[in-house]
């Protein structure tokens, strides 16, 4: 067991909370957050620190702002031998051009937004920091009293935070006397601000990251039974760790999505043009076989919505999973399919859902990841949805307050459902 916040002293102490404010903006502006549920998941760890009388000081990555190092605007390597290649005369225009896309591009990571939304949430000051260990933002975390709250700059503005650098790390762990991880969705990286400042500081866990791991934890050391895991997405490939890992625990494994053509063709069905992982074939075979030996139930769809061309206007009809015929391609389940998932959704205790059961972003090929949330918001079970598109799909659906946890990580859910030891919560101390 991790130590939280509430296993240490925070009162009048600084502290520095590493959050996840990795939040979708609106392309256009880049200025308007379009999702916020990870600000919201974040703020009992804020409101516990700030009614604690702590000085937070909260840090966070944005995108992946390749173009800035050290807060310095500067092309990265492979722009850069982009405009090498170009001929002498054109380079410098080239340049100035690309740095003028750079400096938008970069503006639009800037975590300012954010403060300004946490602010609104807060009902307080959020003090935004214009660099991350520059001289604003150290003299603001200076200054910084118990119960005020402030923001440093986007935290990949230096590289040396996904490269785990010890000096930056120690930079970071110099503002306060305590660590505290609420970065959920960014525990499956080992960077400078979720592992290395761990080194340099008492490191608690917030209580975003107590939550996911008591339900995702819970679900998969001792689940109520039946358990049922629900996986969808593209790819056999993405989710082979997470069905090798829940093999092993489930009660019944539940395919959909694009990966559920790969199943089909190794049935010796034919998938016709959809989403086929050729060289998953032989695999997917082996799964199938050592879920019948270990008497797991492993439930594939029973009929397809196929359509002639990947497009929300194209022609579709249902037919039989297996029998897709050439020029077709399968984009979601079929109502059969739905009516399946749904009774077996409704007899579990425990469902863990991953990945959507279509090309749920066209609105005609949506309605099997629909059914699938509405049968997960209607069940009387605990319900856990790991990150991502399914995480999306309940959300705008408005059923995220008939689930019992819709985890705020993507990656990191799926390496937790994968078995694998997270490094944000192992450089966490020990109770
Ligand atoms: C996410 O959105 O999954 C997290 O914020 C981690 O982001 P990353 O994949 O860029 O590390």
């Amino acid at each position: 067991m991790k130590k939280t916040i509430e296993d240490v002293n925070v009162q009048g102490k600084k502290v520095l909370v590493r959050v996840d404010f990795n939040v979708p903006m609106d392309k256009e502006t880049g200025t308007k957050i379009t999702d916020e549920n990870r600000i919201l998941g974040a703020l009992p760890t804020i409101k516990y620190l700030v009614d604690h009388k702590a000085a937070v000081i909260l840090c966070s990555h944005m995108g992946k702002p390749h173009n800035v190092f050290n807060d310095t605007l500067k092309l990265n390597k492979k722009e850069k031998a982009k405009i090498d290649a170009l001929p002498a005369q054109e380079q410098e225009a080239a340049t100035a051009a690309a740095l003028e896309k750079a400096k938008k591009d970069v503006k639009k990571l800037s975590l300012a937004p954010v403060a300004a939304r946490l602010s609104e949430l807060l009902g307080q000051e959020v003090i935004m920091a214009k660099d991350v260990i520059g001289p604003d933002a150290q003299a603001k975390a200076a200054a910084l009293q118990p119960g005020q709250v402030m923001v440093l700059e986007n935290l990949r503005f230096h590289a040396e935070e996904e490269k785990n650098d010890p000096a930056f790390a120690k930079a970071l762990a110099g503002y306060a006397e305590l660590y505290v991880n609420d970065a959920f969705g960014t525990a499956h990286r080992a960077h400078a601000s979720t592992a290395g400042v761990a080194d340099y500081l008492p490191a608690v866990s917030g209580y975003l990251i107590e939550k996911e791991l008591k339900f995702m934890g819970g679900a998969l050391e001792n689940p109520q039974r039946p358990f049922v895991a629900i996986l969808g997405g593209a790819k056999v490939s993405s989710k082979i760790g997470v069905i090798t890992n829940l093999i092993d625990k489930v009660d019944a494994l539940v395919i959909g999505g694009g990966m559920a053509y790969t199943f089909a063709k190794a049935q010796g069905g034919s998938v016709g043009d959809s989403l086929l992982e050729e060289d998953k074939i032989e695999l997917s075979r082996e799964i199938m076989e050592k879920a019948q030996a270990k008497g797991v139930k492993f439930l594939l769809p029973i009929d397809t919505v196929i359509a002639d061309d990947f497009s929300n206007d194209a022609n579709s009809k249902v037919v039989p999973t297996g029998e897709i015929p050439a020029g077709w391609q399968g984009m979601d389940i079929g109502p059969e399919t739905q009516k399946l998932f749904a009774e077996t959704i409704k007899g579990a205790k425990t469902v863990v859902w991953n990945g959507p059961m279509g090309v749920f972003e066209f609105p005609n090929f949506a309605k099997g990841t629909i059914a699938v949330a509405e049968a997960l918001a209607q069940a009387d079970c605990i319900s856990i949805v790991g990150g991502g598109d399914s995480a999306a799909a309940v959300t705008q659906l408005g059923f995220a307050d008939k689930i019992s946890h819709i985890s705020t990580g993507g990656g990191a859910s799926l390496e937790f459902l994968e078995g694998k030891t997270l490094p944000g919560v192992a450089a966490l101390n020990d109770k």
